[in-house]
C-alpha cells in the first residue's frame, strides 16, 4: 500500500523523506520518489524498485531544500514504472497521493481537452493538473477547488513553488498524520514514519485541510471554517508502530477489511443508478452470451474464494462453473475451449501452479480473466482481462483481507455478468448494490465481537480437532475457517457440508469436541439446524454463527456469535470474520508464530 511522507523545517528535507519512507517499507511498494523545493524550484527524483534504487539514483546529488514530500507507490492504476511513481508534477505543483480517484477518467478527458499533457497512466496525475488549472495565486483556494471535483478516497499532500513555506495536506478514507516538531513539522500516512522524530501528532480526520508550515499547523474545512484539534501523543514504540499498534500483521489485516472492501467496491458500484460497473472490462452482451462454461482455478485461500464464486456465478448469472485446484487443473486435460472462460484467482498474482493453469487454459483456447491483488503481477500481465482487488499488501501468511475482497470481486463480477446475460431483474440488482454499499459498516460491526470470539478461542484452544459445518455458501466459508485454524494454530480442523456429516464424519463427534456451525443461508436454514441437532445429540460443543435477530440459535447451540443481517450472498464476507479471529486467538494462546506459520510461505512460486 502506498506511503506518504512530508517535511518542512530547518533541516535537509530529503534526509527525513527517504528515512521516513524506509519506515513504511513493511507496507509493500514497487516504486518510490521525493519532490523537494530547491531554490524555489520543484526537483523530483523517483524510480521503480526499492528505496535503495532511489538512494542510488540520488547518490551524492541530494536535493538541498528544507521542504519536500515523498511517496512509496503500490501500483493500482498503471503498472509499476518510473513515470507512474509519485510525486506527480504539473506546472508549479507537486503532489503525492494514497487511494483511488474514482472519476479520474472523466477529469482526465476534460484536462486533455484543455491542453494538459499527461506523463503517467495513474489516476493521481489528474490532481496535479487540476491544481495547475484552478490556481489563480491562492494555493489553499486551488486545493479546495480540486477537492470539490475529485471523487474517491485519498490522502494527499501538495507543494507549490510560489509558497516555499507551506505544505497542504488532506484526507478522505485514507490515513494521514501530522507530526509536530520544534521549528519543523512532519507529514506521514502512518505513524512509523514519524515516530523517531516526534510523538506529538495530529491525527487527521476526513475533510480536514491542513496547512503545514515550519512553525505551525492550521486546519480548516473546505468552507474555511477553522478546526482546532487535540494533540495525540503516540505511546507506541517504533516496532509496534510498524504494525500500527497491532500485535501482528494478521490482526491488522483482519481489521483493515472494512477499508479493503471500501476500496474494492469504489468506482464499481453506482448507488444512484443502483448498478455495478467494471470500467476495466470490455465484454459485450453477445460475447457474454457465447460463454457456456466457466472454470475457476486457484490455490489455498484463493481456491476457497473460487468455491464461493461458483455459487455466485451459477445462482446469479446461471452459467455452469467448475472450480479447480490449480495444481490439479493443469494436469487433468480440462475440457476447456473457446466458448469457456477461465477465471484465475490469486492474491499475489505469482503462484506458480495458478500461473501454469492460466497458461494451460490459454493454450487450450479459453478466454481468461484474472482476479488479483497485485498490479503488474505475472498473472495480471498474462490474463486477457484483469479485475483487481484493492486490499493493499497482505503481509501475514494467512490470507484474510485478500480473501474477503476476492469474494467481493467475484460477487460484483457475477452481478455484472448476470446483467449482461439478463438473468437478474433490476430490483434484485438494486438490493444487492445497496447491501454492498453497507458492507464495510457491517464488517466493522462484526469486528466488535472480537472479545467474545477471543474468549471462545481461548476456551477451545487446547482441543485436538475442530469441525466446521455449513450448507451452500456457509459450507464454502467453513472450508476457509478450517484452513485458517490449521494454518496458524496447527489444530486439526475439517470442514464438511452439513448434510454430508452422517455419511462418515459423524463417527468422529464425541462429547466435548467443538463444532462450528454456520447458519446464515435462509433457504436451507432448517436443514442446517437439523444437522446441528445431530451434532448436539452426540454431546459435541456447538458454536454457531448466525444473523442478528436469530435468537432461536441459542436454543440449539452452546455459544452464538452474531453477524449483522444482510443479503445471503454477502453473508460469507461477514461470517468469515469471526472464523479469522477465532484462528488468530487460538494460535496466540498456543504460542504459535501467527504471521509466519511453520512450513508455509506467503507466495508459493514453486510447483
Ligand atoms: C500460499 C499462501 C496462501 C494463499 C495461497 C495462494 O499457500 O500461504 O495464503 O492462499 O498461497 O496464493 P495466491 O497469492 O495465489 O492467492
Amino acid at each position: 500500500m502506498c506511503g506518504i511522507v512530508g517535511y518542512i523545517g530547518m533541516h535537509r528535507a530529503a534526509d527525513y523523506l527517504v528515512n521516513g519512507l524506509s519506515k513504511l517499507e513493511y507496507r509493500g511498494y514497487d516504486s518510490a520518489g521525493i519532490a523537494v523545493l530547491e531554490n524555489n524550484k520543484i526537483r523530483v527524483e523517483k524510480c521503480v524498485g526499492r528505496l535503495d534504487a532511489l538512494r542510488t539514483k540520488l547518490g551524492n546529488n541530494i536535493p538541498e531544500g528544507n521542504i519536500g514530500i515523498g511517496h512509496t507507490r503500490w501500483a493500482t492504476h498503471g503498472r509499476p514504472s518510473d513515470l507512474n511513481a509519485h510525486p506527480h508534477v504539473a506546472g508549479k505543483f507537486a503532489i503525492v497521493h494514497n487511494g483511488i480517484i474514482e472519476n479520474y477518467l472523466k477529469l482526465k478527458e476534460e484536462l486533455l481537452a484543455k491542453g494538459h499533457e499527461f506523463t503517467s497512466e495513474t489516476d493521481t496525475e489528474v490532481v496535479a493538473h487540476l491544481l495547475e488549472d484552478y490556481y489563480e495565486g491562492d494555493f489553499e483556494e486551488a486545493v479546495k477547488k480540486v477537492l470539490r471535483v475529485i471523487r474517491g478516497s485519498y490522502a494527499l499532500a501538495f507543494m507549490c513553488e510560489d509558497q516555499p513555506d507551506m505544505i497542504i495536506c488532506t484526507k478522505k478514507d485514507n490515513p494521514l498524520v501530522i507530526g509536530l516538531g520544534d521549528g519543523e513539522n512532519f507529514i506521514a500516512s502512518d505513524i512509523p514514519a514519524i515516530i523517531n522524530e516526534t510523538r506529538r501528532t495530529f491525527i487527521m480526520s476526513d475533510g480536514e485541510i491542513a496547512t503545514v508550515t515550519p512553525d505551525g499547523v492550521w486546519i480548516q474545512d473546505i468552507n474555511g471554517v477553522p478546526i482546532s484539534k487535540k494533540v495525540f501523543i503516540v505511546s507506541w514504540n517504533a516496532e509496534a508502530a510498524e504494525k500500527s499498534g497491532y500485535d501482528h500483521f494478521m490482526l491488522k489485516e483482519i481489521n483493515e477489511q472494512p477499508k479493503a472492501i471500501r476500496d474494492t467496491v469504489s468506482g464499481r458500484i453506482n448507488l444512484e443508478e443502483k448498478n455495478i460497473a467494471f470500467p476495466e472490462l470490455c465484454w459485450t452482451e453477445d460475447e457474454m452470451k457465447e460463454i457456456n462454461k466457466i472454470f475457476i482455478v486457484a490455490c489455498g485461500t484463493a481456491y476457497h474464494a473460487g468455491i464461493v464464486g461458483k455459487y455466485y456465478l451459477e445462482q446469479l448469472a446461471r452459467i455452469p462453473v467448475e472450480v479447480d485446484i490449480a495444481s490439479e487443473f493443469r494436469y487433468r486435460s480440462p475440457l476447456v475451449d473457446g466458448n469457456s472462460l477461465t477465471i484465475v484467482i490469486s492474491q499475489s498474482g505469482e503462484t506458480s501452479d495458478t500461473l501454469a493453469a492460466l497458461r494451460e487454459a490459454k493454450r487450450l483456447g479459453a478466454r481468461t480473466l484474472a482476479v488479483t491483488n497485485v498490479v503488474g503481477s505475472s498473472i495480471a500481465r498474462e490474463a486477457d482481462q484483469v479485475v483487481y482487488t484493492y486490499a493493499g499488501p497482505e503481509i501475514a501468511v494467512a490470507s484474510t483481507k485478500a480473501y474477503t475482497t476476492q469474494l467481493l470481486a467475484m460477487l460484483m463480477l457475477s452481478i455484472y455478468v448476470a446483467r449482461l446475460r439478463n438473468t437478474l431483474d433490476k430490483r434484485t440488482i438494486a438490493g444487492l448494490v445497496t447491501a454492498l454499499a453497507n458492507l464495510p459498516n457491517a464488517v466493522e460491526q462484526t469486528l466488535k465481537h472480537t472479545e467474545t470470539i477471543k474468549g471462545l478461542a481461548e476456551k477451545y484452544s487446547p482441543c485436538n480437532d475442530v469441525f466446521f459445518l455449513g450448507r451452500s455458501l456457509d459450507y464454502a466459508v467453513a472450508l476457509e475457517g478450517a484452513l485458517k485454524l490449521k494454518e496458524i494454530s496447527y489444530i486439526h480442523a475439517e470442514a464438511y457440508a452439513a448434510g454430508e456429516l452422517k455419511h462418515g464424519t459423524l463417527a468422529l463427534l464425541v462429547p466435548g469436541v467443538p463444532v462450528i456451525v454456520l447458519a446464515t443461508q435462509e433457504d436451507i436454514y432448517d436443514k442446517t439446524i437439523s444437522n446441528l441437532q445431530e451434532v448436539k445429540a452426540r454431546e459435541a460443543e456447538v458454536l454457531a454463527i448466525g444473523f442478528e435477530g436469530d435468537s432461536s440459535l441459542e436454543n440449539y447451540a452452546d455459544h452464538v456469535v452474531y453477524i449483522p443481517k444482510t443479503d445471503k450472498y454477502l453473508a460469507p464476507m461477514l461470517s468469515v470474520v469471526p472464523l479469522q479471529l477465532f484462528a488468530y486467538h487460538a494460535a496466540l494462546v498456543r504460542g504459535c508464530d501467527v504471521d509466519k506459520p511453520r512450513n508455509l510461505a506467503k507466495s508459493v512460486t514453486v510447483e
